[in-house]
């Protein structure tokens, strides 16, 4: 009786945290379900470039250079600092510590798939089958009518266990563990786009992810460790300057037309930025191949995307529309925060499309 009554003066339903252990920053959400609404109630960040790392060593294995305690630490710190006080979380896994394959499967019962998907996929993935955990998706085919194609995630149990570990040591409850390319397409391929085959290139700081979606479902994954932090490292050895200056340079000039230094900045930026656009149209010729489509428009997402010049950069090279991906569009908050909210939008995806994962 007392849901029906939360339902009937429309109540908040549920609040949940969405975190994204990304590798420049931590980004958390709160986000709250009122009927079919979700409500952005809390956000912050912390740039991971402002702790002290650990000494060689001392950090854990695959996630980030900071300790499970030191990450706890700074989403304590967030949580704090942002009021957040739910302390229910969902949790990414980064592409870079994922495996992604997809695999064709004959005919065959709900119940038989995670047999055959763990006997299948063993030849891609260099980990044996008793460390991991797979998650899978079908993407093409219906089970017991036709042939199945399946998008198969395998995740070392090692990093599960960190996950597990960070939120004991922050205090939360965690809900539910999810690879942050699915996060990532529920936030920001929304609204008209989910009618649509969509690129989504994702482009962090130490990985860069390109997906294609038709109608919102993930069809093809490819991951590479070429984002923010390359581009700053090249812009860095060229110019014979700090890292830190050289990222200033990267996120401010960025590739529009500049003299001096900045044009210096700029020609080591081109070979990576370059790298990235082929791989973008590698994986969508792959696509073509497979499927006989073409993506019909572009979303970028990531802090990198939101390099000065970055979208012309990509306009020039492709026909399709190119969209700087905005997950705060899915939900609900207070319209003076608009601008400061797009500002920050493409970095966000993943942290939003968890807390949905977390209310849905
Ligand atoms: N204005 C800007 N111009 C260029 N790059 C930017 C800008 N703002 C942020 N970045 C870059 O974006 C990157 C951070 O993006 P993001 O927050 O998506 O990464 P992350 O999720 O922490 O990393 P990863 O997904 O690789 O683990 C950094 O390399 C940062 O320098
Ligand atoms: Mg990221």
């Amino acid at each position: 009786m007392f849901d029906n009554f939360k339902k009937l003066i429309g109540i908040r339903q549920k609040i949940i945290l969405g975190i994204d252990v990304g590798s420049a920053s931590i980004k958390a959400v709160e986000i709250s379900r009122k009927n079919q609404n979700f409500i952005l109630e809390n956000y912050g960040e912390l740039d991971c470039s402002l702790v002290k790392k650990p000494s060689i060593g001392e950090a854990d294995k695959n996630i980030i250079s900071f300790t499970n305690k030191q990450l706890a630490e700074i989403i304590k710190a967030i949580l704090r600092e942002s009021e957040m006080r739910s302390k229910e979380v969902v949790f990414s896994i980064p592409d870079f510590s994922s495996f992604f394959t997809t695999i064709k499967l004959p005919i065959m019962s709900q119940e038989e798939i995670p047999e055959v998907i763990k006997y299948e996929v063993k030849p891609y993935i260099p980990l044996p089958v008793s460390e991991i955990t797979l998650d899978w998706l079908i993407t093409e085919g219906e089970i017991s009518k036709t042939s199945l194609k399946i998008l198969v995630v395998a995740i070392p149990n090692e990093i599960i266990d960190q996950y597990k570990e960070i939120a004991f040591l922050a205090g939360l409850d965690l809900k539910i563990l999810e690879p942050e390319v699915f996060s990532l397409s529920r936030a920001v391929v929304i609204g008209e786009d989910r009618e649509k085959t969509v690129g989504l290139v994702d482009i962090g700081a130490r990985s860069a992810t390109i997906n294609v979606l038709e109608k919102g479902m993930l069809k093809m994954s490819h991951s590479f460790n070429v984002a923010g932090n390359e581009i700053a490292d090249a812009i860095a050895r060229s110019l014979n300057i700090e890292y830190n200056e050289a990222r200033g340079l990267k996120e401010k000039q960025g590739l529009t037309i500049g003299t001096g230094k900045n044009a210096e900045a700029e020609k080591a930026m081109i070979p990576l930025v370059n790298f990235i656009l082929e791989e973008v149209k590698n994986t969508f010729r792959d696509f073509y191949e497979d499927e006989g489509k073409k993506p019909q428009k572009i979303i970028l997402a990531g802090g990198t995307v939101l390099m000065p010049g970055l979208k012309d950069y990509f306009s020039s090279e492709f026909e399709q529309e190119i969209a700087i991906a905005n997950p705060f569009l899915g939900l609900s908050y207070p319209t003076a925060l608009g601008s400061a909210l797009k500002q920050t939008a493409p970095s966000y995806g993943v942290a939003i499309g968890l807390a949905i994962k977390g209310l849905e």
